[in-house]
């Protein structure tokens, strides 16, 4: 399964990939974890990419196409993937679209999971007391909200206009919405596969 989980900041993305992961067996591709780690590692991507996410706005696409780009190259991504964090914006779609083109292992499904704007303020305030994730402030995840609302939302349009979005319901239990994602991808998969 080829799988692109989209959704607001807070809303459970990295939660139920973790999720997914065990049930799946497939790799999870998260550019935030990339993004942190180069950051953690002092490298020149995490350099360049510190400053930008500590004010909550996208790091280039350029940068984050090289490195998605080469993550998706690896054998691992034979099997399928989950990717979370990327695209975020119209331009990252079309160009996620050409690399797994090549590599001819186009998206499946997308995940859209919806979340109320109080639901994820309190539970990014929640980790922001547990891990201290130094974009979790109230004013740089105001700006995340914002950067989300104008560049991340379009991107669900541009799945279901290639008939490829499922909306997930996200708020309630991480077991209850990890239940509904599952159930909406044994459907979408059994109604592909009984349309073959
Ligand atoms: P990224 O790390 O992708 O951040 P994000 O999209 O803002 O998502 P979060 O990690 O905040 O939330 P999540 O949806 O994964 O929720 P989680 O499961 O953690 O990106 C960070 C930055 O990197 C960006 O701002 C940008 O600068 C840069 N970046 C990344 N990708 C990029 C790209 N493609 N292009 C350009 N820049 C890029 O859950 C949140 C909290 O809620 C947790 O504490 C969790 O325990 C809790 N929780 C989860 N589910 C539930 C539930 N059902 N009930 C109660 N609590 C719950």
């Amino acid at each position: 399964m080829r799988i692109v989980l989209l959704g607001a900041p807070g809303s459970g993305k990295g939660t139920q990939a973790a999720r997914m992961v065990e049930a799946l067996g497939l790799p999870h591709i998260s550019t935030g974890v990339l993004l942190r780690a180069a950051v953690a590692a002092n490298s020149p991507l995490g350099q360049a990419a510190k400053a930008v996410m500590d004010r909550g706005e996208l790091v280039s696409d350029d940068i984050m196409l090289g490195l998605i780009g080469e993550r998706l190259s690896e054998s691992d991504v034979a099997r399928g993937f989950i990717l979370d964090g990327y695209p975020r914006n119209l331009a990252q779609a079309a160009a996620l679209d050409e690399v797994l083109k090549r590599l001819k292992q186009p998206v499946e499904i997308a995940l859209q999971i919806d979340v109320n704007e109080e639901e994820v303020v309190q539970r990014i305030a929640g980790r922001a007391a547990a891990e201290g994730r130094s974009d979790d402030t109230e004013e740089v995840v105001r700006n995340r909200m914002r950067v989300y609302a104008e560049q991340t939302a379009p991107v669900a349009d541009y799945y279901a206009e290639k008939g490829l979005l499922t909306r997930i319901h996200g708020q309630g239990s991480v077991d209850e919405v990890f239940q509904r994602i599952m159930f909406a991808l044994q459907s979408g998969f059994a109604s592909k596969s009984g349309s073959d």
